[in-house]
């Protein structure tokens, strides 16, 4: 194994009541005037509010309230204008992974020229040169880790595409669980299977480490036992606090080591039927998971035992069986469709998934069995049918 680069956000609170420090850190990195990056459902629900009262009145603060999910290019060329024009000094992320995303563009880019579009990772023919305003993010959902990944997703026509860079890194990543009680039980559903893929995805991927085996394990096996538990009982302090745990390991894991298959094939599903991330993360799951296991089965084996299953008595064939057979189970149990067609995609939309999902070369090339169109085809098939790979 060649050595391996580790890099994390160098700060971070985690845990009940980390949000208590955001004055203190916004004070440190120096900045007066401030903008913040939110979606109007947050600012509604009162958290923005009550988040930005911990601020000293010395600050100066803009409010950009417009995001909406799975954000699309156009918004985030919007809000770079909008960064660039009033001479922000630092950028404050609230909310999910699309507050986040957004507000990691716009640090980076208000002390660039030209537009999101020329630094897409897919279609882009810029680089980076700086790193830009600094940046403090506060998660609202236990899902995508972009508080501490260097990316930031958006939506195109008919896929997405991402800005990939350490430049993206937060200098601050503020992680409370206290946070996340008031997320409806379906969003609470999506957004934790999206952190389970991540650290799946990261465990079984060939850039995997021992530092990022670490991570992941201890990922799945949080979000394993609280996932269920969260969704049903949103105010159960012990199932917020281990979600979101998981959720903020899996990113640091998958950060480091990268997600594969199913993200690959979940981000044509996004852009072109606008199904939440997480979602489209779930309904595949099971399927790509499957038509991989003959590849990882030692690794499927050990997830089944970091969900909580014993799988001393078994083989790694069987217990690689029973892995994909639970996630089935948990997808089903949080409440979300194990098929295509029950999100109304239709079978003669297959061609053209697989001809958006075999483009995230970025992605693919760390599955641990490689994913050829034919393959593609195949478990979007299956995961249209509701049945196993062929
Ligand atoms: N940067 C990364 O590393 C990374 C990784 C995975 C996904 N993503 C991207 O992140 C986006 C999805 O983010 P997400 O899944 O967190 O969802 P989101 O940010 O789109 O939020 C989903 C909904 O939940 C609501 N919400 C958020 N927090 C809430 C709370 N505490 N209480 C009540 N409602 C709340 C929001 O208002 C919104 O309506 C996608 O664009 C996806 O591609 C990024
Ligand atoms: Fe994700």
């Amino acid at each position: 194994m060649m050595a391996e680069k580790i890099s994390f956000v160098s700060k971070n609170h985690v845990g009940w009541g980390a949000i208590q420090h955001l004055n203190e850190e916004a004070a440190a990195l120096g900045a007066k005037k401030i903008l913040v990056v939110t979606d109007p459902f947050l600012v509604d629900l009162g958290m923005v509010d009550k988040i930005l009262n911990k601020l000293d009145s010395k600050f100066e603060i803009n409010l950009y309230t417009k995001v909406s999910p799975e954000p699309s290019l156009e918004m985030g060329e919007e809000l770079v204008a909008y960064t660039r024009e009033n001479k922000s000094e630092l950028v404050i992320g609230i909310g999910g992974g699309s507050a986040l995303d957004l507000a990691k563009i716009a640090a980076v880019l208000a002390t660039h020229d030209g537009k999101v579009k020329d630094y897409l990772n897919i279609s882009g023919t810029r680089q980076l040169e700086n790193k830009g305003l600094p940046k403090i993010l506060i998660p609202t959902t236990s899902g995508t880790g972009s508080e501490i990944t260097n990316i930031s997703v958006l939506a195109l026509e008919s896929t997405k595409d991402v800005v990939t860079h350490d430049f993206l890194l937060a200098d601050v990543a503020i992680v409370d669980p206290e946070l996340t009680l008031s997320l409806p039980p379906k969003i609470t559903a999506s957004t934790g299977i999206d952190a389970l893929t991540h650290a799946i995805e990261a465990y079984v991927s060939i850039n995997a480490s021992p530092t990022t085996d670490a991570l992941a394990i201890k990922a799945i096996q949080l979000i394993g036992k609280s996932i269920r538990k969260a969704v049903k009982e949103g105010n159960d302090v012990q199932a917020r606090t281990d979600l979101s745990y998981g959720s903020y390991l899996a990113g640091l894991a998958f950060y480091n080591a990268g997600v594969a298959g199913v993200h690959a094939l979940a981000y044509p599903l996004g852009g072109k039927f606008h199904i939440a991330h997480g979602e489209s993360n779930a309904v595949l799951l099971p399927y790509v998971m499957e038509y991989i296991r003959s590849s990882c089965k030692k690794r499927m084996t050990d997830i089944y035992g970091a969900l909580g299953y014993n799988p001393l008595q078994l083989s790694e064939e069987e217990a690689s069986i029973k892995c994909v057979e639970q996630l089935r189970n948990l997808v089903k149990d949080v409440g979300i469709p194990l098929t295509l067609k029950e999100f109304n995609i239709e079978e003669t939309d297959l061609q053209d998934l697989t001809k958006d999902a075999i483009n995230q070369k970025r992605l693919l090339g760390r599955s641990p069995m490689p994913l050829l169109a034919e393959d593609i085809y195949s478990i979007y098939k299956a995961a249209y049918d509701g049945t196993a790979a062929q």
